[in-house]
């Protein structure tokens, strides 16, 4: 494995790439990459590097968005398989006649979306800013969101909005086991229950902090003191560890499984090997169609202007 890390780290430098990973990756992938993050980072990362090449580790929306934000860049993503069931959820056709039925609405539709959706979409939200994003429309606002069920109920719970949702999910964050977390929090009565706000509303109503990867990594670091249940993909609790070595944290298990975490198999097809292979041989590569990235690129410029506006 070492000759690999410095293999990749040879590459890099001799052909001016940047790795950029998400939370959910494999830890010696996290390890090895120049910035860790959440889908908003990595976006903002993709948008101002100055690298040539982007080695995307995660999953292929991520590398969609990396490329339509970088359009003269070559973007790597280490396996293309990488894909994602919330994304999936949600074909552009369908949306796009979705839109189409409900006339006179703002249409705001979560990253995890193919580059086709974000083309008929207004503006791109992460789990970080859809909060601040959707309360930066009036009261009154009629507004579409898609494709996560989960985010847009509690987004409607949180903003008191009456959002009209797609009806999408995640197949990992569907999966969390109430009954388990309750036993968990049973045999850990002092634990704190941080949960994604992809999880189900049953899920979200035993956490004591909802949020993005980045938010719960951060409120971790901020009370390391703490022990914690995590109810997200477990890759996040890499950093969470090496942030906090001394803190407890319990992955919470999805039901139907003898597992005690649970992994998405998208963002686990990536490997060390396969980044290196990616790095050396400049493929697989992203490409987007050029009518949808011009479409594309609108909204998630209009998130990035609206983030940096409120310090995100
Ligand atoms: P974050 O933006 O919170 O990291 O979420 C990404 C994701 O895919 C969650 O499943
Ligand atoms: Fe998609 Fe879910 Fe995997 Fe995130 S965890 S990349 S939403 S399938």
């Amino acid at each position: 494995m070492n000759h690999l890390i410095t293999a990749i780290e040879q590459l890099k430098k001799e052909k001016n790439a940047v790795i950029l990973a998400h939370y959910y990756q494999e830890g010696e992938i996290q390890d090895i990459a120049d910035y860790v993050g959440d889908s908003l980072a990595l976006a903002q990362w993709a948008a101002k590097t100055q690298a040539d090449i982007i080695v995307m580790c995660g999953v292929h929306f991520m590398g969609e968005t990396a490329k339509v934000l970088c359009p003269d860049k070559k973007v790597l993503v280490p396996d293309m398989a990488a894909g994602c069931s919330l994304a999936d959820s949600c074909p552009a056709d369908a949306f796009s006649r979705f839109v189409a039925e409900h006339p006179g609405h703002t249409v705001i539709s979560y990253v995890n979306t193919t580059a086709a959706v974000k083309a008929v979409t207004d503006v791109v939200v992460t789990s970080t800013n859809a909060r601040q994003i959707v309360e930066s429309f009036p009261k009154e606002e009629k507004i579409i969101f898609g494709p996560d069920r989960n985010l847009g109920n509690y987004i409607n719970s949180v903003t008191g909005r009456n959002m009209l949702l797609w009806d999408g999910a995640c197949h990992v964050h569907e999966q969390f086991s109430v009954e388990k977390i309750v036993e968990l929090k049973k045999a850990h009565p002092g634990a704190v229950v941080l949960a994604h706000p992809e999880c189900k509303n049953t899920v979200l109503k035993l956490a004591d902090v909802v949020g993005s990867t980045a938010a719960l990594l951060k409120y971790a670091v901020a009370h390391p003191e703490k022990e914690y249940i995590v109810a997200t993909e477990s890759g996040i609790l890499h950093e969470m560890r090496k942030k906090c070595p001394q803190t407890t944290f319990i992955p919470a298990p999805p039901a139907d499984s003898t597992c005690a975490c649970n992994e998405c198999n998208f963002m686990r097809l990536n490997t060390l090997e396969k980044l290196y292979e990616c790095l050396k041989n400049e493929s697989p590569e992203i490409v987007v169609d050029a009518e949808i990235a011009k479409k594309a690129v609108k909204p998630i410029q209009r998130m990035l202007e609206i983030s940096a506006r409120l310090g995100l």
